[in-house]
């Protein structure tokens, strides 16, 4: 009698751990699991000056979108998510190599609320901590799984060479007054998409999905990542500096080319065009005013809500041809929920 209770209750309790084990993980279970996987590398060599800034970096957290995308749709076809943790940390450690020499470029102070490395130390030091951080990146890299390795580093090295374009053209457009909207948009999706659309074809690819699905995924992350960056030019005029982490007004110090700015130029009558004309070459030392005033006209002609449509549109299509994977809804609907919050779409 007694021993087939506890019979009972151990074939009870295997049962829920085999559900535990099996059941997808939550955004929150795969960042709390790969951020403690992450914080445990250990890039301590000598000399210090060169490793600390990539300590610094990656412990200021971050919203690690990436490794989330590629975990997530890992485990949309597999279960044993940290065999793709070295291949989403080279992913991460990557993205955050970008961050650091972007933010030499586009001469930016703070990042995750911070001061950015080349503020706390200096350019120099920028350069090569970042340098440091893309070697670091293909040592993960290279810690993937054999038999699909060649095809990470492939699908990588072809994504960072994207990456690397969407840069030169986004500074490319700085110093120039007639960029389209077009250009403007395929700027964005190399710069940005591209390594979001890899990481959850990289994680489907892993976890073993359809050249189809790996397809579907690639899209959905392109679209998403369109609709992401678009959100973070809006928030960089917009947003709250506590909760962004960036400073605000950054790209119309820039002149940079952005959706709001190439529309707002469109929209503007005689004088608005003139009035950005003056602030497009303004060298005066208060720089709020000129943010103030370019503001001013992208309030007056409309761009946050023409925006807002925009991003709402990539979303929709992100969710058709994720709606087109071969899965079972409820495979899908972890990353539809986590794809709708970082873009703040309640589904
Ligand atoms: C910043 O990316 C660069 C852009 C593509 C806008 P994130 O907003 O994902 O930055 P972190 O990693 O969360 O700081
Ligand atoms: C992000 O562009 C693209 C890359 C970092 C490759 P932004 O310049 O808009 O990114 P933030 O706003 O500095 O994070
Ligand atoms: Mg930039
Ligand atoms: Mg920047
Ligand atoms: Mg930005």
């Amino acid at each position: 009698m007694r021993r087939g209770y506890f019979f009972s209750l151990f074939a009870f309790l295997f049962a829920r751990l085999v559900l535990y084990l099996r059941a997808m993980k939550s955004a929150k279970q795969i960042q709390e699991c790969f951020e403690s996987y992450l914080q445990g590398l250990n890039y301590s060599r000598r000399p210090d000056e060169l490793y600390a800034p990539i300590r610094y970096v990656l412990s200021l957290g971050g919203k690690r979108i990436r490794p989330t995308f590629l975990i997530m749709a890992y485990n949309m076809y597999a279960d044993d998510i940290e065999r793709v943790f070295s291949t989403a940390a080279g992913m991460e450690i990557f993205h955050n190599f970008t961050l650091l020499h972007d933010d030499l470029m586009d001469r930016a102070d703070m990042r995750r609320g911070k001061a950015t490395v080349h503020k706390k130390w200096n350019d120099n030091t920028a350069i090569l901590s970042g340098d440091g951080m893309l070697v670091l990146a293909y040592r993960y890299l290279a810690e993937s799984s054999a038999p699909e390795l060649k095809k990470v580093l492939d699908l990588a090295n072809e994504t960072f060479t994207g990456i690397m374009e969407g840069q030169q053209y986004d500074m490319e457009f700085e110093t120039r007054d007639d960029v389209r909207e077009e250009e403007y948009i395929e700027m964005i999706r190399l710069k940005t998409s591209v390594l979001l659309a890899a990481c959850v074809q990289m994680g489907a690819m892993l976890g073993g999905a359809t050249a189809s699905d790996q397809e579907l995924l690639y899209e959905f992350g392109e679209k998403i990542g369109l609709a992401f960056q678009l959100q973070d030019d809006l928030l960089d005029v917009y947003g709250d500096p506590a909760v962004f982490g960036k400073k605000i007004g950054g790209d119309i110090l820039c002149n940079k080319k952005t959706y709001l700015y190439i529309n707002a130029y469109r929209l503007a009558d005689g004088k608005q065009k003139s009035e950005l004309d003056r602030w497009a070459v303004y060298d005066g030392n208060d720089p709020d005013s000129k943010i103030a005033g370019v503001r001013s006209i992208y309030d007056a002609v409309g761009v946050k809500a023409l925006s807002e449509k925009l991003i709402n549109s990539y979303f929709d299509e992100a969710m058709t041809k994720l709606d087109q994977v071969n899965l079972p809804a409820d495979r899908k609907s972890l990353l539809r929920e986590y794809a709708g919050s970082l873009l703040n779409r309640v589904l």
